[in-house]
C-alpha cells in the first residue's frame, strides 16, 4: 500500500525565501569573535524585562547566544549555544557552552525535556531552518516552558534569509509566529511590540510555549 508523502512545512515560502546573499559556512563568517553588542541600552532593558516576565530563571537555553545572554539575573542552569567560542566564554552567566551550527545540523545536542525556557536574541533572522529547529526546541523543552525569539531592525544583512531582508518588521513578527505553528508542539504564539512609542531601536517579541 501506497504511503503518502508528509506534508512539506516550507510550501508557501517564495523560492529563495531561505537562501542568503553569502551562502559560504557560517563558521567562516563567525570565526573572529564580536564583543559588541546589535541593539542600544534601551531595547536590551526590554529584552531583560521580557524575559524576566517569562520567569527565564531555571534550566534555560540560549540559542545563537554570544558573550551576553541578556537575562537580568543568572538562571540556575543557562546553557549557551552559538557559533564563535571565544564569545561564550566570555558569557559570565553561562554553564555550559556549545558550539553548533544550526543550519548545517537543525537537531539540538540535547536530551527530551531539559530546559524550563529557551531565548533566541536578535538572531532568529539567521536560521535558513528555522521550523526544524522550532521542532527541536519544543523537543527539548519541559511541557508549558516558553521559547522567546527577541528581535529588532538590525542584522548581518549578508548572512539573513533573503525573505527577512526583503519584508518590513511587521511581516518579521507574523514570520516568526508562522515559524512556531508550523513547527511541531507548540501552543499559539504571540507577537509583542515591547517598546512601542520610544525612541531608538525597536525591540520585538514572539514567543510561545509547548504544549502541556
Ligand atoms: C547578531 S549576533 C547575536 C548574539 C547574541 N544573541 C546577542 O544578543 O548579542 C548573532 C549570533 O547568532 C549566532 N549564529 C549565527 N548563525 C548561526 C548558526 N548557523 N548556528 C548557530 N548560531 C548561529 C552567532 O554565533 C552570533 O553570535
Amino acid at each position: 500500500m501506497a504511503h503518502e508523502a508528509p506534508p512539506n512545512r516550507y510550501t508557501g515560502f517564495p523560492d529563495g525565501f531561505f537562501s542568503r546573499m553569502d551562502e559560504s559556512p557560517d563558521a567562516n563568517f563567525y570565526l573572529e569573535p564580536r564583543l559588541v553588542t546589535h541593539i542600544d541600552e534601551a531595547a536590551i532593558e526590554a529584552v531583560q524585562v521580557c524575559y524576566d516576565e517569562l520567569a527565564m530563571h531555571g534550566e534555560i537555553l540560549d540559542l545563537c547566544s554570544s558573550w551576553t545572554s541578556h537575562l537580568a539575573r543568572r538562571p540556575a542552569r543557562l546553557v549557551v549555544l552559538g557559533m564563535n567560542e571565544h564569545e561564550l566564554d566570555c558569557n559570565e552567566f553561562a554553564h555550559e557552552r556549545v558550539v553548533h551550527d544550526l543550519n548545517v545540523t537543525p537537531q539540538l545536542p540535547f536530551a527530551d525535556a531539559c530546559f524550563d525556557g529557551a531565548v533566541c536574541t536578535v538572531s532568529v533572522d539567521y536560521l535558513s531552518r528555522p521550523i526544524e529547529v522550532f521542532d527541536e526546541l519544543a523537543r527539548v523543552l519541559r511541557p508549558g516552558a516558553p521559547f522567546a525569539c527577541t528581535f529588532s531592525n538590525r542584522c548581518f544583512p549578508t548572512k539573513v534569509i533573503r525573505g527577512w531582508m526583503a519584508s518590513d518588521d511587521a511581516f518579521h513578527l507574523e514570520l516568526v509566529a508562522e515559524y512556531f505553528r508550523r513547527a511541531t508542539g507548540w501552543e499559539q504564539p504571540r507577537m509583542e511590540h515591547r517598546n512601542a512609542g520610544r525612541s531608538g531601536d525597536p525591540l520585538y517579541a514572539v514567543w510561545a510555549r509547548t504544549e502541556r
